[in-house]
């Protein structure tokens, strides 16, 4: 049935005001970074404009919030040609450039003067673009590309949630026709949070936010850009129509104000001294800033100064880069080391010669696995280009073939583990080969970092020197062997003093008696079972007896264990090695302590004591004595006066008798769960 016309006028009001609505709050997150509603109200809003724009489809135009998703893919790029040509900047590398730079601008200026002061802007490491806008609506964007000719990539520019559709009036009035340019970038902590997730799921990781963000602008499908967190900052402009501005700050002011995100507040403007001083100032921040600056650009600020300067074929006189010193550098590769780490995967390392990359020594760079070596045929002896990206470790970005020895050889992955030498594996649909063998000692010195690790046993004082000391010397050939070691053992290694010695004992000791249930699990180190899983596991099953019985489908059916987990538990319970470490653990006298929860804080049966007798029938006896001890209770062994509870299952035998002659209150399974507050099963 057809709208009535004043519900359509009504709903058609309520859509452009949610329109404005919406754009108002992704200035407030994206641009300023300082909401103003909550996250669900926010999506009420978006919720309600998909609606209205279901109902009336035709309403849809291109500024509308729901077209940031990305639109369907287009067949090619279409080349742009941009008004006024995007140049590029003169280079500098250092402080006494940047004088003689000024000095040059004095001398063409003579006989006048500059009469302008500077400004100094964090030069931005991304993808250099235009955007234009007409009438204040977002409306082209394209790639700098030669700098006469780019890409059209206004669909994907659509996705970034930071770049308006429609320009703010800031009171100053919106220029008909502008071109914005800046640069597309992407946070170095949206990056590497993205290249995780990649990985977890066995994808290559990204090599860096630059060639990120570029590979995303050109993508041809937009709903793959709308996936990808780009951000947009603004820093120039090119041709803006009868739109006059007077300087660089005045202009960064208003691009502020019209709703870009600039670069405040790390632009600042003032004589060539405080530029150089800022250059300074921010070389010392590099590490901290949120995005990769690989240098700072200096300007004239007065825009009528930059008219009489003028430009020269490529770059602008008014304005110079001073870089950071760089990330990249060439070295060579001495060796390909393999390292077997804790899951026993054999993982490739290049020992290199050491080298400076961004103000830091670089001797080595993981290789990942044998398929990156291939992929970027990486040999010893090579000559190879480093890098060091946002906060990643360094990895060699590639090989400089033309001066490769003669003789380099092609890498290949050994056919045995380097350490214990038993032959490895490969593991179906997995890229590395593995040392099968858990007693290998690199597998197992691995294992016991990650076993006395704080978020694990936490036992002190037991680091790098020291396992590889306990290892080789045989003292330990087990995780579970630390517990037996005597203070006479320890004292008698390299490099510990007796107080050294003895805090390891008491930490050891320690730990023997107080270690939580979840912390165990973590501490195995079985794969796929991180401090979350274990911390899920020990809420579920009170014991290590229990969890050791579970099916993999019974612990599939607990809400985020997924089957790879549970798999691996199952696999390493039943394997001969855990069954061995577990008795041994318990040989050695740890007893794990209750899972805590909220009524052990509470200590809801302090002071109580309990003994079991029969069967029960909703609970093992294992678990409802965990539960007695979780809520810091007690759990006797035999009748007593001291007895406050027993508590008796089916066929309860004469133990029940016994505490009834003696008065000792009897409680039904049901009373007792009834009493600890997790009575689910009742009838
Ligand atoms: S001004 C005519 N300011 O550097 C000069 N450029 O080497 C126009 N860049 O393609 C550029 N941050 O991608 C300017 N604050 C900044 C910048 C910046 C990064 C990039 C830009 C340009 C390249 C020139």
């Amino acid at each position: 049935m057809p709208q009535a016309s004043h519900e359509r006028k009504r709903d058609k009001e309520e859509y452009s005001a949610l329109k404005k609505e919406i754009a108002f709050h992704d200035h407030r997150y994206y641009v300023l970074d300082d909401p103003v509603i909550s996250d669900a109200k926010y999506d009420g809003l978006m919720r309600r404009l998909l609606d209205i724009e279901k109902a009336h489809p035709d309403w849809v135009t291109p500024d509308s919030p729901s077209q940031r998703v990305g639109a369907a893919p287009l067949e090619a790029l279409k080349p742009y040609a941009h008004r006024t040509p995007m140049l590029s900047l003169a280079n500098t590398y250092n402080e006494k450039e940047v004088f003689q730079w000024r000095d040059q601008l004095l001398s063409r200026l003579k006989p006048g003067k500059l009469e302008s002061d500077f400004t100094g802007e964090p030069k931005l490491d991304g993808v250099a673009v235009e955007v234009i806008f007409e009438r204040g609506a977002f409306f082209r964007g394209a790639t700098r590309g030669d700098g006469k000719t780019g890409e059209d990539v206004t669909e994907n520019l659509r996705t970034i949630r930071s770049l308006p559709l429609e320009l703010l009036d800031d009171g100053s009035g919106v220029p008909e026709y502008l071109e914005v340019r800046g640069e597309v970038i992407i946070e170095k902590s949206r990056f590497n949070e993205l290249n995780r997730l990649r990985v977890r799921v066995g994808k290559e990781p990204f090599a860096n936010p630059r060639n990120l963000a570029a590979g995303s602008l050109k993508q041809l499908d937009s709903r793959v850009a709308a996936q990808r967190p780009l951000d947009f900052y603004a820093y120039g402009i090119g041709d803006s129509g009868e739109t006059v501005f007077e300087s660089q700050q005045e202009l960064l002011k208003r691009l502020s104000g019209m709703g870009l995100k600039t670069l405040d507040p790390f632009s600042r403007a003032g004589s060539i001294d405080d530029m150089v001083e800022h250059f300074r100032f921010l070389l010392s921040r590099r590490e901290t800033f949120a995005f990769d600056v690989d240098g700072v650009v200096i300007k004239v600020n007065r825009f009528d100064a930059c008219s009489r300067l003028g430009v020269r074929s490529k770059s602008p006189r008014y304005a110079i880069a001073c870089k950071f010193p760089a990330r990249h550098e060439t070295t060579s590769i001495d060796k390909i080391l393999i390292q077997v780490v804790r899951t026993g995967a054999l993982t490739p390392v290049a020992i290199l010669s050491p080298v400076q990359v961004g103000g830091v020594e670089i001797s080595r760079a993981t290789l990942h696995n044998s398929e990156e070596i291939e992929r970027l045929d990486i040999r010893e002896g090579d000559r190879v280009v480093v890098e060091r990206a946002g906060d990643v470790i360094p990895h060699i970005v590639k090989v400089i073939t033309d001066v490769r020895p003669k003789h380099a050889k092609r890498f290949k992955m050994p056919a045995r583990c380097p350490v214990c030498m038993d032959d490895v594996v490969k593991v179906p649909d997995e890229v590395a080969v593995r040392c099968p063998n858990p007693s290998c000692p690199a597998v197992l010195k691995a294992g016991i970092r990650h076993f006395v690790g704080r978020n694990a046993a936490d036992i002190e004082g037991i680091g790098e020197k020291l396992i590889d000391q306990l290892v080789d010397r045989g003292l330990v050939h087990k995780t579970s062997d630390l517990y037996g070691l005597s203070l006479e053992e320890i004292a008698g290694l390299d490099r510990m003093g007796d107080r050294s010695a003895k805090n390891v004992i008491s930490s050891l000791d320690r730990s023997r008696t107080n270690l939580s249930l979840s912390r165990f699990i973590f501490a195995l180190g079985i794969r796929h079972v991180g401090e979350h899983v274990a911390q899920i596991l020990a809420d579920h099953y009170p014991t290590l007896i229990e969890l050791r019985q579970a099916s993999a489908e019974e612990m599939e059916d607990i809400k985020e264990i997924g089957p790879k987990a549970a798999a691996s538990l199952k696999a390493f319970f039943e394997s001969p090695h855990a069954q061995e470490l577990l008795g041994a653990f318990e040989k050695a006298g740890l007893s794990l302590k209750a899972a805590e929860s909220a009524g052990a804080a509470e200590g809801k049966l302090q002071g109580k004591s309990f003994l079991f007798t029969g069967v029960l029938s909703n609970m093992t006896r294992a678990h409802a004595e965990a539960r007695v001890k979780g809520f810091g209770g007690r759990v006797l062994s035999g009748i007593s006066r001291k007895l406050d509870f027993l508590v008796a299952g089916e066929k309860p035998g004469s133990k029940l008798a016994k505490a009834k002659k003696i008065g000792i209150e009897v409680l039904s399974e049901h009373e007792f769960t009834e009493m600890i507050g997790e009575n689910q099963s009742s009838p």
